[in-house]
C-alpha cells in the first residue's frame, strides 16, 4: 500500500508533467515535491528515450536530476526557460507565495524571473488565507549578518510587528549556508498583512540579498490532494 504521507505532493507533481514540452528548456525548483517531479520525469521521459534539459535551482536538485539522466545546464547558457516547476511553503488566494523552506529561494527566484511560466506544485496543506505562519526566509550576506538582523528587526517593529522573532536558519552558532554562500534569517511573523510593503522594505536593507516572498510571480498553482484529486488555479 502506498504511504499516504506526501501523496498530495506526488499528485501535484504528476499533474505538472502536462506542462513540460521535452523540446524546450525547463526549470526545476527545489524540495520534496520537486523531487517527486524529478522521479516522474525520469519514469515518463528519460526511461522512454526522450531527453530533458533543465536549469536547476540548487545543488540538491542538480544531484538528483543528473543521477536520473536529466541534462542540467547553466542558466547563462539559455535565453529563456519555458517553464519552471517549483514547490512552495505557503500560497495565498492571490497566488503570492512564501518560499525558501529548503534554503534555495535566491536561485529559485532568479530562475523564476527568467521563465515564461512559473508553475507551483503543492499539497493542500500549503494553501492559506494569509501568508506568514511559515517563517519568512530572508537570504543575507555573511558579512555583518548580526547588524543586518538587527536592521531587519527594527524595520519590522516600524511596520507594527510586535516583538518580531528573527532567527538564523539552523542555529546562531552553526548558521546554515546557502548554495550562494549566504545565510538565511527566518522571520517569525505569524501573519503578513501587507506582503508588498514588507517585500519592498526588506529589499532596501543593505546586505539583504533576496527574500522568500514571491509576489505576482506564479502563473499556475497545482494543488494535489491525498484522495488523488487535484486542482489547477
Ligand atoms: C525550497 C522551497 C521549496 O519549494 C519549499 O520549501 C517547499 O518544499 P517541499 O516541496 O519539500 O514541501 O522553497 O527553497
Amino acid at each position: 500500500m502506498e504511504r499516504k504521507i506526501n501523496s498530495g505532493k506526488k499528485i501535484a507533481a504528476t499533474k505538472s508533467l502536462e506542462f513540460i514540452d521535452p523540446k524546450k528548456i525547463i526549470g526545476l525548483g527545489t524540495g520534496s515535491t520537486v523531487n517527486h517531479l524529478i522521479n516522474k520525469i525520469h519514469e515518463t521521459f528519460i526511461l522512454n528515450g526522450q531527453s530533458i534539459t533543465a536549469v536547476s535551482t540548487s545543488t540538491e536538485t542538480t544531484d538528483l536530476a543528473s543521477s536520473l539522466g536529466i541534462n542540467i545546464i547553466d542558466l547563462d547558457q539559455v535565453d529563456e526557460v519555458n517553464v519552471v516547476i517549483d514547490g512552495a511553503d505557503e500560497v495565498d488566494p492571490e497566488k503570492n507565495l512564501i518560499k525558501g523552506g529548503g534554503g534555495a529561494l535566491l536561485m529559485e527566484k532568479i530562475v523564476a524571473s527568467y521563465s515564461k511560466q512559473v508553475i507551483i506544485i503543492v499539497d493542500s496543506s500549503k494553501i492559506v488565507s494569509n501568508l506568514g505562519k511559515f517563517p519568512l526566509p530572508v537570504e543575507v550576506v555573511q558579512f555583518g549578518s548580526e547588524r543586518i538582523k538587527a536592521s531587519i528587526e527594527r524595520f519590522l517593529i516600524s511596520l507594527g510587528y510586535q516583538m518580531p522573532k528573527v532567527t538564523f536558519r539552523r542555529s546562531a552558532s552553526n548558521k546554515y549556508v546557502t548554495d550562494q554562500q549566504n545565510y538565511i534569517l527566518d522571520l517569525h511573523l505569524n501573519e503578513i498583512l501587507d506582503p508588498k510593503t514588507l517585500s519592498i522594505g526588506l529589499l532596501q536593507i543593505v546586505g539583504v540579498v533576496e527574500i522568500g516572498l514571491f509576489i505576482d510571480m506564479a502563473s499556475k498553482i497545482i494543488i494535489g490532494n491525498d484522495d488523488g484529486s487535484c486542482k489547477v488555479i
